[in-house]
């Protein structure tokens, strides 16, 4: 097995995964900003049954984003099995990724995503029917708890199990997606724990992932909301590292990567990836003072002129 986990420099910083967001074309933006890993969107290991196509679609990937990890969310040991198989024989990701941490009515009400955290006879199956079908190294991603389960007693419980790396979200299925982050018991899983340890949740500047990772002692973080409209942010954190930080991208340097990334997105999606780039647009205006009111024009794209055409309002000139 090529455990690409071991390989990688630390800090590791990880582009996080984002249902409907973290799709091949902003993940090659990421990368190109220096990301050293990243996710897929959460994808069902039981929709290979019924909706091959959109399943296939949602996890193809170009090599520029190695190293790629694919992210299955489920409830089913067996059809995690035969994700784990075909996964790993088509698709040809670096890693695999089970979900335990999605609150989603529409995922938790099936038993799948943080209801697994509940559930941990259920959960362990689950991992080894994936451990078990695959050569690629797997890892998991958390929460602090869901209801009365929490994260060190299920980590206790999955002891053993050869599980490469965890990507903790430090909030509870309670909190969703706002709220403190729940710093001392990602820092505690380190004894519980062995091996890679992403932080999660709240990252939006080199400031807080330094806290973040001297807090928690993790082996890297993973950066979700905090790289929407803002993929330098790789960039910068790895800068301010190397005790040389960047300062904020240009306008022009954020219209060029609009651009590019809706050059990418029209590529591989067609009018729907321009579609989807409405949101990408809205998310890299607010990077830009005084383009409020270009937001209106940028929710309504139809094509790749259209893109242009909004950009050329900021820059004065074609991007
Ligand atoms: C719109 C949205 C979609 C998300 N999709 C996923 C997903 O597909 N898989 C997953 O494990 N987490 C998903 N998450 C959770 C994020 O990966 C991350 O844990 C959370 O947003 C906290 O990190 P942040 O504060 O850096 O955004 C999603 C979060 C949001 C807001």
């Amino acid at each position: 097995m090529n455990n690409f986990w071991t390989s990688l420099r630390k800090p590791i910083f990880a582009l996080a995964p984002l249902s409907g967001i973290t799709d091949s074309a902003f993940r090659r933006i990421c990368k190109g900003f220096g990301a050293d890993i990243v996710y897929s969107e959460l994808t069902s290991s039981t929709a290979f049954a019924y909706q091959p196509e959109s399943t296939l679609r949602i996890m193809r990937f170009n090599d520029s984003e190695r190293p790629y990890v694919v992210q299955l969310f489920g409830n089913n040991p067996e059809h995690f099995a035969s994700a784990a198989r075909f996964v790993s024989r088509e698709i040809k990701p670096d890693g695999i990724d089970i979900n335990f941490g999605c609150p989603i009515p529409k995922v938790f009400k099936q038993g799948a995503g943080a209801a697994l955290m509940t559930n941990p006879a259920l959960a362990k199956e689950v991992i080894l029917s994936v451990i078990e079908n695959t050569p690629l190294p797997v890892s998991i991603k958390t929460r602090i708890s869901v209801k009365e389960a929490g994260l060190l007693n299920f980590l206790d419980y999955i002891n053993g199990l050869d599980i490469k790396s965890i990507m903790i979200h430090g909030r509870s299925y309670a909190q969703g997606f706002s709220g403190p982050n729940d710093i001392v018991t990602t820092r505690n899983a380190r004894a519980h724990f062995k091996g890679i340890i992403l932080a999660n949740g709240g990252v939006k500047s080199p400031a807080e992932a330094v806290a973040l990772l001297e807090k928690t002692g993790a082996d890297g973080v993973g950066v979700a909301r905090g790289a929407l409209g803002n993929p330098w942010i790789f960039k910068w954190l790895k800068t301010a590292y190397t005790g040389n930080p960047n300062g904020r991208p240009s306008a022009e340097d954020v219209c060029g990567t609009a651009m590019e990334h809706a050059r990418l997105s029209a590529n591989l999606k067609g009018e729907r990836g321009i579609i989807e780039m409405r949101k990408h647009l809205c998310w890299y205006l607010q990077h830009v003072p005084g383009t409020r009111a270009l937001r209106q024009k940028a929710v309504k794209i139809r094509n790749i002129q259209d893109v242009a055409d909004v950009l050329e309002q900021v820059t004065g000139q074609l991007c």
